[in-house]
C-alpha cells in the first residue's frame, strides 16, 4: 500500500518539528555553558585551582615539546592557566574563549605582555588562519564543546606542518552532577573514541594515554569526586 501525499507532507514536517527542536536544544546547552562563565568570570581563579594542579599543564607542555618563540593557541583559555605557563616558556600566545568574561580576566593578568592575544570565539570555528601556529592546547575545554570531533579537527587545521595538538580532559565518568553544577556537556570522553577524532583529523603520530593527573571536587554530598585526567596529542603533517 503506498502512502499519500498528505502522509508523506505530516512525516516531513515531524521530522523537521524534531531537528528544529534537537537544534534548539543545542542552542539552549551551548548558551548556558558561556552564560555560567560569563558569570564565573574571575572566579574561576579559584576554582581551577582545586580542580586540577600544574601537573596538568606541565605535562601537556612537556608533550607538545614547547620551544620558545614559537606561537601558540590556547583553546577555551578561560582565565589564562595555560597561557600563564606559556608565557613564562617565552611562548607567543592566541587567548581563544567563547567568554568575554573569561578573557577580560586573563588580559587583566597580562596588562604589559604583547605577546598575549585575545580573542573571543568558538572552539568549533576557531578565529585563527590555518597553518599558523606551531602549537594548540586545549586544557579542560573539551568536555564543554557541542561537537568535540570538530573542534579537533579546527585545532588540527590551524596547525603548521610540524605543530602539534595537546588536549587535557577527562577520562569517562558518571558524575552527572558536573553536567548542572558546572554546565559540563559531556561526562569525560573514552580514550579510544578521542584517538578516532585524532585520526579523523589527519594528524601523525595520535595517542592518548594518562596525564597521571586527577581533577578534584566536591560531590553532592560534600564527599570528593576525583576524574582521571588524559592527555591526547597529535602532529600536523
Ligand atoms: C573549565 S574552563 C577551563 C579554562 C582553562 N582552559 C583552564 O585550564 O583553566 C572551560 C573554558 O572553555 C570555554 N569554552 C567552553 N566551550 C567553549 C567553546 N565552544 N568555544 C570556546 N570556548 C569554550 C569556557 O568559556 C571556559 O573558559
Amino acid at each position: 500500500m503506498g502512502i499519500k501525499a498528505k502522509e508523506i507532507e505530516t512525516i516531513q514536517s515531524i521530522v523537521m518539528a524534531v531537528s528544529a527542536g534537537r537544534v534548539r536544544a543545542q542552542f539552549r546547552k551551548a548558551r548556558s555553558s558561556k552564560r555560567y562563565f560569563d558569570r564565573i568570570g574571575a572566579a574561576w581563579d579559584g576554582m581551577q585551582a582545586e580542580f586540577f594542579s600544574d601537573g596538568v599543564r606541565d605535562r601537556a607542555f612537556r608533550v607538545a615539546g614547547v620551544e620558545r618563540g614559537r606561537t601558540a593557541v590556547d583553546l577555551g583559555a578561560g582565565t589564562g592557566f595555560v597561557t600563564a605557563g606559556l608565557v613564562a616558556r617565552g611562548v607567543t600566545v592566541i587567548a581563544v574563549d567563547q567568554s568575554r568574561a573569561m578573557l577580560d580576566a586573563l588580559r587583566a593578568k597580562f596588562p604589559e605582555v604583547d605577546a598575549v592575544d585575545c580573542r573571543v570565539g568558538d572552539a568549533e570555528q576557531i578565529p585563527v588562519d590555518d597553518a599558523s601556529v606551531s602549537y594548540c592546547f586545549a586544557n579542560m575545554c573539551l568536555h564543554h564543546v557541542e561537537h568535540p570531533s570538530r573542534a579537533i579537527g579546527e585545532m588540527a587545521r590551524i596547525l603548521e606542518p610540524g605543530g602539534r595538538l595537546v588536549v587535557t580532559d577527562l577520562d569517562r565518568h558518571d558524575h552527572a552532577f558536573l553536567l548542572t553544577e558546572h554546565h559540563d556537556r559531556w561526562m569525560g570522553f573514552e580514550r579510544g573514541e578521542v584517538l578516532q577524532w585524532l585520526r579523523d583529523a589527519g594528524l601523525e603520530s595520535p595517542s592518548v594515554e594518562s596525564a597521571g593527573q586527577q581533577c578534584c571536587t566536591a560531590g553532592p554530598d560534600g564527599e570528593t569526586v576525583s576524574i582521571a585526567i588524559f592527555v591526547a596529542s597529535g602532529t600536523k603533517p
